[in-house]
């Protein structure tokens, strides 16, 4: 399949989509799947500054709070100290996983970020955000990207659901089913929170790059549901892009996710089409609410 999309087209389709709104990247240097060098060194030491002080936010909130996996595969990153090297981190998780990092100028086109993941490349943001985005960002930056991803690719099964929600999304394309399966992405790599023995874990990236929700997430009393993941009922809800989530999906390992995911979603695209999604704070007839106040 040619999975090539044309720089104008893309940055005329996102115009249109944001009413004008440009995106921040710089897109004149992409190759034609969007890959740019990292250029590690225009980084200024105000940018690695503030690098610090998210990583440093982030460190500690996290302990008890995200997954083991996370924790651990980020130890190994050594990204403590400012704007990691891609190339660095690549050939670890080459090493681990098969996964590597590709550097891109920003948002991309659909077909070509499955594409990437489709042959287990994970693309990666270069420019990080300003200082008074501290706490909230629009587009996703090389913090969310790298801090937020990357380290569970270092997991063997996640790995393999990356990949796979990549053939997953060139395939949603061509049966219309891209806005049911972008809600999985939403609800699980970005959102998503995992059922341990020792209590309820996040391993969405959105979640571990937030300064906020990762506090809210896992506050019982608030108004947000906590529910188990099903697989079709979360292709059909609707998410929310600018407050925290209204419910957070809860898997009970990553094999379950792997596993829940491996059916042809064609007759689920099929079923789902003359359907209307349910709302982003649902609780439907039989569901369980799994962090009660
Ligand atoms: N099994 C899905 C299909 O046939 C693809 C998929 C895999 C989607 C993994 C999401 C995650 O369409
Ligand atoms: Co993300």
């Amino acid at each position: 399949m040619d999975t090539t999309v044309s720089n104008e087209d893309f940055l005329a389709t996102v115009a249109e989509k944001s009413h004008g709104a440009a995106l921040r990247g710089d897109y004149a240097s992409a190759d034609a799947q969007y890959v740019v060098q990292q250029d590690w060194a225009a980084y200024t030491e105000e940018e690695h500054a503030l690098w610090r002080r998210l990583y440093q936010r982030q460190m500690a909130l996290l302990p008890g709070r995200a997954c083991n996996e996370f924790i651990e595969a980020l130890q190994g990153l050594n990204a403590a100290d400012g704007i990691p090297q891609f190339e660095a981190t690549s050939k670890k998780l080459e090493a681990a996983t098969g996964w590597t990092i590709v550097a891109v100028p920003g948002l991309i086109p659909e077909l070509t970020f499955f594409d990437h993941l489709a042959n287990r490349r994970f693309p990666v943001t270069v420019w990080l955000r300003k200082p008074e985005e501290f706490n909230y960002i629009v587009e996703p930056d090389v913090f969310h990207d790298f801090f937020g991803h990357v380290p569970l690719l270092f997991n063997p099964v996640f790995a393999d659901y990356m990949q796979r929600y990549g053939q997953g999304g060139l395939k949603a394309m061509q049966l219309g089913g891209l806005d049911q399966l972008a809600r999985l992405y939403w609800y699980t790599v970005e959102f998503g929170l995992i059922n341990t023995p020792e209590g309820l874990r996040i391993y969405g990236a959105g979640i571990l790059s937030s300064g906020g929700e990762v506090e809210y997430c896992l506050t019982p009393g608030t108004t947000s549901r906590h529910i188990h993941l099903d697989i079709k009922r979360c292709l059909n809800t609707l998410y929310k892009i600018d407050t925290y989530q209204e419910t957070y999906f809860v898997i009970n390992s990553f094999d379950e996710l792997f596993e829940g995911t491996a059916p042809d979603f064609t007759p689920y695209y099929e079923e789902l089409k003359s359907k209307t999604p349910y709302p982003a704070n649902s609780l439907l007839d039989g569901e369980t609410e799994l962090l009660p106040g």
